[in-house]
Parts: structure tokens; sequence; C-alpha cells
């Protein structure tokens, strides 16, 4: 018997996964013109397991939705016949895959956004400029009749999503984007419905899970928060209360797994310790939990091994290596990854080279 806990089964709702280790959303910046390319279903497909879960980069789900070159959408049903052979390939070889479904906000500049105009947000305070070296603009304040638009925008997107094939959602809630933006104190500004009390703030993300729930049904339906970081300027006073109440409203809709970056992320780029914890968000939701954010191997083992959370989401290392599971259950050696060819739009040079084990030398 199998007694790695990463590599031990596990049922997700109504999906048997073969093992604990996940495919983190990973923007990649390859997809021309917003519509995924023939070269990521390589590229999920060298990532995928029998029974493993994958989950897709940060896919948008309108128009005004980007902020970064290349990245896909899931708002046209060219991109759907587009996602079609993608998501086939990792079926093929028995994958589970989510499509993560993402609005940037105020992430954006007018480049980015259709006819030159302002990026939405819930506030009309812009990103310091400067900020990543980018002038960011003042967005603009969405009001309150134009919020229904941007929940509908999610309710397509999902939908959207079934059809080409996917087996669920993972709305984006974290990392600054347009639901975090609402829920963190620091950038929602709003004195209407939708901002003041943390159970305002956290109204527009609870109703944009609510409406893409009413689409394809809560069993298909997770969502990313990453309520300790501060990405993008958006953080909070109280992380804790936050995380805590938003695992408690998701627990009550009874959707099929939690996602959340552990605060040790509190930089996207390197971990590092803080006095924060997710368990207390692990514990109150009783869905899956699936913790990600600076993991090696043996940290995922013990964090399952003491069921502080069911599925581990490895980002930089399952990049760089695509037989990420293989190499932890024979505990090989793993690949470097190289920073430089993240987001470069090569469709092969640091996307689909990698080398698995038994090409390594
Ligand atoms: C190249 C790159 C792209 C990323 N893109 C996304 C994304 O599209 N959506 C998202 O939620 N997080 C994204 N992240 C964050 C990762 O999913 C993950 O939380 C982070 O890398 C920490 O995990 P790790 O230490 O295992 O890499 C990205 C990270 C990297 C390095």
């Amino acid at each position: 018997m199998e007694t790695t806990p990463l590599l031990k089964p596990y049922k997700m709702g109504n999906y048997q996964l073969s093992h604990r280790v996940v495919l983190a959303p990973l923007t990649r910046s390859r997809s021309y013109g917003n519509v995924p390319q023939p070269h990521a279903a390589l590229y999920y497909s060298q990532r995928t397991t029998n029974g493993g879960l994958l989950i897709t980069e940060a896919t948008g789900v309108s128009e005004t939705a980007q902020g970064y070159p290349e990245t896909p959408g899931i708002w046209t049903k060219e991109h759907v016949e587009a996602w079609k052979p993608i998501v086939q390939a990792v079926h093929d070889k028995g994958g589970i895959f989510f499509c993560q479904i993402w609005h940037v906000g105020r992430v954006s500049t007018y480049d980015y956004q259709p006819n030159g105009k302002a990026p939405i947000s819930c506030t009309d305070k812009g990103c310091t400029p400067g900020l990543y070296g980018v002038d960011w603009p003042a967005p603009h304040r969405l009001s309150i009749d134009e919020i229904p638009q941007v929940i509908n925008d999610f309710k397509v997107a999902a939908r959207y999503a079934i059809e080409a094939g996917f087996d669920g959602v993972e709305v984006h809630g974290a990392n600054g984007y347009l639901l975090d933006q609402f829920i963190k104190d620091t950038v929602n500004d709003r004195t209407d419905g939708y901002g003041g009390t943390l159970e305002k703030r956290c109204r527009f993300p609870l109703e944009v899970v609510k409406a893409v729930i009413e689409e394809i049904g809560a069993d298909k339906v997770g969502i990313r928060l990453s309520p300790f970081a501060d990405y993008m300027e958006t953080g909070d006073s109280n992380p804790d209360a936050l995380g805590l109440f938003m695992a408690e409203a998701l627990n009550k809709l009874g959707i099929l797994y939690l996602h959340v970056i552990e605060p040790r992320m509190v930089t996207l780029a390197e971990a590092q310790e803080t006095p924060h914890s997710s368990l207390r968000m692990r514990k109150a939701f009783k869905g899956s939990f699936i913790s990600a954010g600076g993991y090696k191997k043996d940290d995922g083992n013990k964090v399952v091994e003491e069921d502080h959370a069911d599925l581990i989401a490895y980002g930089r290392l399952f990049l760089a290596n695509p037989d990420l599971p293989k190499r932890f259950a024979i505990d090989a050696p793993l690949n470097k990854y190289n920073r430089d060819t993240f987001y470069i739009p090569d469709p092969v040079v640091g996307y689909t080279d990698y080398p698995f084990l038994d090409q390594a030398n």
C-alpha cells in the first residue's frame, strides 16, 4: 500500500484522484490574441497523470478581464473551440481538468482594454504608478448597476468552460485581481452595498460563486483565495477574520473545493514565515481543501499527513518538472525552473522543453 501521503488516492467530490499533487494555475502568456494555442495541448498533457488534477492558467471571462500579454480567454465560441483539443489531450491521459476563470480588475492598462477605456474595479484608486514599472491608470469604479454584467460574464465563462469539456472551474479570487479587490479593505473603499463591512466586501465574490453554481452546479466549482497576501497592493487589515468568513460562507454554498495560497507566500516570489495560518479555514470548510505556495515534497507530505490539506498545488516545481508526481514517487532530483522563460511567447522554450526523467541525461 502507498505510504507517501502525497501519493495516496483521494476522492474529491465525484472525482477519484490517484494522488494529491495538483498542477497550480500558471499564466504562461502563450495564447496569442487571447486564443489558446495547440502547443498548450502538449504542455498540459505532459503534466497529466491518470487521476491527477490540473488547473489551467488564469483565463479571462470578458474583453475587460485582461491585463497581461497573450493570456487565454473563455468568452467567445472561438475560445471554446480552441480549448477543446487541449482539454481532450488531458482527458486522453485520464487527467481531471479545471479552468481558472479570471478578471484582473484594476491590474490592467488602457492598452489591454476595449476601445482604450479605463480598467474596471470596485474603486477608482489605481495601483501606485510605477509599481512593477507600469504606469497604472485610475480604474473606472463599477456602479451598482454595472456589477450584474460582470457577474454574468463569470457565469457565461463557466458555461463555456463546461462546453469546452472542462470538468469544472476555479473562480480566481486571489492575488489582487478583481474579486480580491472587492474583498480586501486596503482597496475596497465603497460605501454602498458592496463595501464597508466584511460581509459587504465579500458580497461580490460570493455572488459570482452563486451565479457560477447556478450555471454548472456546486459539484464543479472551486475557488482560489489569498486572504493573507497583499499582492498588487491588495491587502487586508484582518486576514484571519476574512479567511474564516469566506470559508464559512463558501461552505454554505457547498462548492467542491477551496484553494488557499498559504500565508507564508506573502509575496508571490519567495516563501516567508508569518504568524497567520490557513488552518482555521481548513477546519471551517467541509469540502476539499487545496493548499499552495512554496511547497517542496517534504512539507507537502507533512501537511497532507497532518490533515491540514487534502491536496497540494505545485506551481514552479510542476512548471519545470512535467513528471513531478513520478519524481516525488521515486525521490528523483528535480529540474530547476528558469524564471526568464515563465512569460515569454515562445511555444516551446521554457514551456514544453523541460526534460522528463527518462530524457534527463
Ligand atoms: C509563472 C507563474 C504564473 C502564475 N500564474 C498564476 C495564475 O494564472 N493564477 C493564479 O492563481 N496563480 C498564478 N501563479 C501563482 C501560482 O499558482 C502559485 O500560487 C505560486 O507560484 C506559489 O506556488 P509555488 O511555490 O509552488 O510556485 C503563478 C505563478 C508563477 C510562478
